[in-house]
């Protein structure tokens, strides 16, 4: 260690005390491996502050020492975001100490919350005065409020509440010079200058280190509807989607897509049963009210599909617990994958009605490249996004696999991060698939904002634009 990482060791300790600064390996190996062990870093230390000012001291001093810093929430991101170096050099800034709900207004329907408050909890406490944090996704009893941010996570209900952003009124942010930018508006409509917000949602912690937020909520809704069905095909799906929207679209909270292949995934390694024949393709949707009746627009749209020969085979919840173990084959299908073995994740979205074409052309393009990859396709088709996984051959070159996916995506004007984010895993895809232009104003952002590359270095972009810190 250099005398520098031993001055800057000591002034983090006097800034939040000894017990919040580790060094120790087994303390710092749960935060310098990611969720999906794909990623495995060292760093100086992890630093675990409690409030805003000490945020602002650290990152001051980090910048005074020149050591980047890597902000992690919950650590359940799948882009490898809030995994730091092997150069033992960086600090990781774990912001789960910052836990409290600031305020919650259920008539203004926005909630004040610390970057590190758990999505679960938040929600919890939303649902206590009858509203609703509409960001649902399996990992929410880990994800971070300052996560779910600097992710602009989506989900499964983002079809009817839109990406976390659409939810994001206000941010609390310390800049790299440790200036703390307080824009904590309980605002539905602030046009009085730049939207300097939007910059950091989505960010991935390379511009700022995110310290609180406004989020908008919704009002419960009093009723909901769950139906799983199986199709034949994904055209199918798609015909069956456009049906929805028109008979039920505006109470239409979820249109999720599930592979037959990830559904036995889930039955062999989460134990669960499908509750309805075999399929191809399984399709679960939801519908949710305060108004009553959506049970019999459910059924109806049930009833034609069948009709129209949409749909092979269906099932309509019951009761809330029958909802719920509907809803768990899809919340393991992530699980599963992970135990059946090396995958690789794709997140990728294309226009709606190009997803037939795309599923086509990647299938095509991932044999040619490997003999034994296995699909594992899921994903929340109405907003056109699928995580098109791939479980891997030991013989398969997961660069040429990657690549052949992504130029699938490329071919059909989509995106190859639609939620999870670039992280350190698709930098250099995003490098080799955007536009120049694109990556140029991206590196224009990073340099204003963050001129010595202090946050998060190797995300998102490839280097730090400047100079660059240890
Ligand atoms: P982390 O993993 O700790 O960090 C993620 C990124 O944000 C990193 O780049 C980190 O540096 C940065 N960051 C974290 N906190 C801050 C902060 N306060 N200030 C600045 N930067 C910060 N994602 C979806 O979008 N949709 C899904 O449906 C979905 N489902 C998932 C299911 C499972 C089982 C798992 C494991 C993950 C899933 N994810 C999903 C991914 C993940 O949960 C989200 O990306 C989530 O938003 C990450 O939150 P986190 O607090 O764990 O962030
Ligand atoms: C999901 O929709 O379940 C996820 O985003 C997680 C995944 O891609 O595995
Ligand atoms: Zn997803």
């Amino acid at each position: 260690m250099t005398a520098e990482q031993d001055a800057l060791l000591n002034q983090l300790r006097t800034i939040c005390g000894p017990a919040a600064v580790l060094t120790a390996t087994r303390d710092v190996e749960p935060y310098a491996v990611d969720w999906k062990r794909s990623f495995v870093g060292s760093p100086l230390c992890v630093v675990r502050p409690s409030n805003t000012g000490e945020v602002a001291a650290i990152v001051a001093a980090c910048g005074m020492h020149g050591a980047s810093i890597v902000p992690q929430g919950g650590n359940t991101g799948l882009a490898g975001g809030a995994t730091p170096d092997t150069s033992s050099s960086q600090v990781l800034l774990s912001l789960n100490r910052l836990s409290r709900i600031r305020s919650l207004d259920p008539v203004g329907m926005t909630v004040e919350v610390e970057a590190g408050a758990i999505l679960q909890s938040v929600k919890e406490e939303a649902a206590k005065r009858d509203r609703m944090l509409p960001v649902s996704l399996a990992a929410e009893g880990s994800a971070t409020i300052g996560g779910i941010v600097s992710t602009n996570a989506g989900g499964v209900n983002v079809l009817r509440y839109g990406m976390t952003r659409a939810l994001v009124l206000g941010l609390e942010v310390v800049l790299a010079d440790g200036t703390i930018v307080d824009g904590l508006r309980h605002l539905r409509k602030d046009n009085a200058g730049y939207d300097w917000k939007q910059l950091f949602i989505g960010a991935e912690g390379t511009l700022g280190i995110v310290t609180a937020a406004v989020l908008r909520l919704v009002p419960t809704p009093r009723h909901s509807v769950t139906a799983v069905l199986s199709v034949a095909g994904v055209e199918t799906a798609i015909a069956l989607y456009a049906k929805a929207q028109s008979e039920i679209g505006d109470v239409l909270s979820a249109f999720e897509l599930i592979s037959g292949d990830a559904i036995a995934l889930v039955e062999k390694h989460a134990g669960l049963k499908r509750p309805i024949a075999a399929g191809e393709w399984f399709l679960l949707i939801e519908a949710g009210s305060s108004l009553t009746g959506l049970e019999a627009a459910m059924e109806a749209l049930l009833a034609a599909a069948f009709e129209e020969e949409l749909a092979l085979d269906g099932v309509v919840a019951a009761s809330h617990q029958q909802a719920q173990s509907l809803w768990a084959l899809r919340e393991h299908v992530t699980e599963a994958e992970a135990r059946e073995g090396r995958s690789l994740k794709h997140d990728i979205s294309v226009p709606l009605t190009a997803v037939p074409s795309f599923l086509a052309d990647a299938r095509a393009a991932v044999a040619n490249v490997s003999g034994a990859a296995r699909l594992n396709v899921f994903g929340h088709l109405g907003d056109g996004n699928l995580h098109y996984n791939v479980l891997l051959g030991s013989e398969d070159d997961p660069a040429a696999v990657n690549r052949a996916v992504h130029d699938a995506v490329v071919r059909h004007r989509g995106s190859i991060s639609a939620e999870h984010g670039l992280g350190q895993y698709r930098v250099g895809e995003w490098q080799r698939t955007k536009a120049a232009a694109e990556q140029a104003l991206a590196h224009a952002i990073k340099q204003a904002i963050d001129p010595a590359g202090l946050f998060n270095p190797g995300k998102v972009l490839a280097a730090p634009t400047k100079g660059g810190t240890a």
